[in-house]
């Protein structure tokens, strides 16, 4: 991953492979940086524009060479669109769009003009910030080699602050967007490793990893701590696979006497699907299904770099999900931690059932609210489809907290209807409840079941099935692993702390 670093002073004097300038689509003149680069190119950029070659569209790319004219070899022209409709998220995408483009051509060291940003809205802390979550997200690539075509070159991306004044914000904000992106692209790493390489055990020793080089708090337990304390869920979805499950525990100590907020992560290393087995088809993104889990101890990675005041506890349930001759059947009763029995109508709907255990820990050891991410169910990816999260909670104040937290860090969420007659769908006759309620609103009758077990403490439930993955490569996303929630998860925790 490329350095992002603030310098500050004209871009144009500096010789690098590229300097970066934001054009916006409707901006009569260009101004700042890109005036004086155009004046210096005899006018080549006006004609770019005035001949259509570019129109300053969001995400609109142009690679021009500057022919010795001034010290940067390149210049790159990335549109940010209309002018007054320019937020962060459009910087956040103009700016992966150029970077992309940067690591294709094979460009080293870089700078980006800040003076052409024609924005008054976004404060310069945020600006210093989307610019280096676009960058360095964009910079993605899983299992990168050097060398291999598609290898993302970029080493150094500067930028350039004009005015003294702003330096600082930018600056504070340049490190905040990094740290995020890091532990953004941590969790992509995580995702996209196959099922076979990240176990429960090999995603406890990353977790522990984390640990030991952020200085958090780390408590493994195994499969007979598990059966001990009497997580009767966790258990039963671990018992048909021969890797053996863990529950990760991670603790950040901010604040003594501050509030504990809880992070929770569904941890399926792999979802067959268990003896209610799924299609090929249907098995072939569910070594992503630990994409919650992975938010979750990336978040804390980042946490514990920007050190709030305030506590968190993070609760990973990990385990496979697979239909081995111990397996766990439709029909059997289990006895969770809560002391909540639940029926098992499909053994596919095992994402609740660990959560169940995880979340009533996560209430046991004192955490108040709680959140809780997990590609918890296909029904959530037909309500929404591919670009928003879902959210269901028990406190209508809290999920608009993590609505607005998931604005702030780029991450739509959208807020989901629970109303109380879903949860006649998830009755029992034969338990205190049952593990699926029918296919219509399957997101939420999901959602209630966790719900029971969250109780009265506050609890917003994050379906991250739409967006954990992306289909094809765009703006600041490459395909595969998104590390959804990371960035939501550490901005509750920031905007949660007395700081
Ligand atoms: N991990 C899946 C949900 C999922 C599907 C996530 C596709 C991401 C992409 C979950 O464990 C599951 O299998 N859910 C079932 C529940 C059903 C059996 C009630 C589903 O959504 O089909
Ligand atoms: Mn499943
Ligand atoms: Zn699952």
């Amino acid at each position: 991953m490329p350095l992002v670093e603030t310098v500050f002073g004209d871009p144009l004097v500096f010789e690098r492979d590229a300097l970066v300038l934001t054009i916006a689509e409707d901006e009569p003149r260009f101004v700042g940086s890109a005036a004086k680069a155009d004046r210096k190119l005899n006018r080549h950029l006006s004609k770019l524009k005035e001949w259509g070659e570019f129109g300053g569209k969001l995400g609109e790319v142009t690679v021009v060479h500057s022919l010795g004219l001034i010290p940067p070899k390149r210049l790159v022209l990335v549109g940010v669109g209309r002018r007054k409709e320019i937020d962060a998220e459009k910087v956040r995408r103009a700016i992966g769009s150029a970077v992309k483009a940067l690591n294709r051509i094979g460009c080293k060291r870089v700078i980006i003009a800040l003076d052409t940003f024609p924005i008054d809205e976004i404060s310069p802390e945020n600006l210093g910030r989307v610019i280096a979550e676009g960058s360095l997200l964009a910079s993605y690539k899983y299992r990168k080699k050097s060398g291999e075509e598609g290898t993302p070159t970029l080493e150094v991306l500067e930028v350039a602050v004009p005015n003294r004044r702003i330096a600082t914000d930018v600056k504070k904000g340049v490190q905040l967007g990094c740290i995020l992106a890091t532990a953004t692209n941590f969790a992509r790493d995580l995702v996209n490793a196959p099922a076979s390489e990240m176990t429960p055990i090999v995603l406890s020793e990353q977790a522990k990893a984390v640990a030991e080089k952020r200085g958090l708090k780390c408590e493994i337990y195994d499969e007979s701590w598990i059966e001990q304390v009497g997580m009767g869920a966790l258990r039963a979805v671990s018992l048909g696979s021969d890797q053996p499950p863990r529950f990760i525990v991670l603790r950040y100590e901010g604040k003594a006497g501050a509030p504990t907020i809880g992070l929770v992560g569904k941890g399926i290393t792999f979802d067959s699907g268990g003896l209610c087995l799924k299609t090929p088809e249907g098995m072939l993104e569910m070594k992503g299904d630990m994409a919650g889990a992975a938010a979750v101890i990336a978040a804390m990675d980042a946490i514990a770099q920007l050190k709030p005041e305030v506590n968190v506890l993070a609760c990973v349930p990990a385990t496979e999900n697979m239909p081995g001759g111990r397996a766990f059947k439709p029909g059997d009763i289990l006895r969770t931690f809560s002391g909540k029995t639940v029926e098992i109508i499909n053994t596919d709907a095992e994402g609740r059932l660990i959560l169940a255990d995880a979340i009533a820990y996560a209430k046991q050891q004192g955490a108040s609210p709680i959140l809780d991410a997990a590609t918890l169910t296909g029904a959530a990816i037909i309500a929404l489809g591919p670009f928003c999260t879902g959210a269901f909670g028990n406190d209508e104040a809290l999920v608009r907290e993590v609505v607005e937290a998931g604005k702030q860090a780029g991450e739509p969420i959208w807020a989901m209807p629970m109303f109380e007659d879903y949860r006649e769908l998830i009755k029992s006759e034969v338990a205190d409840i049952k593990n699926t309620g029918g296919r219509p609103g399957g997101a939420i009758t999901a959602a209630w079941f966790i719900g029971e077990f969250a109780g009265d403490t506050p609890w917003v439930h994050l379906d991250i099935a739409p967006t954990f993955w992306s289909e094809k490569d765009s703006h600041y996303f490459v395909k595969g692993a998104t590390g959804v929630m990371v960035r939501t998860f550490v901005q509750f925790v920031l905007n949660r702390s007395s700081k």
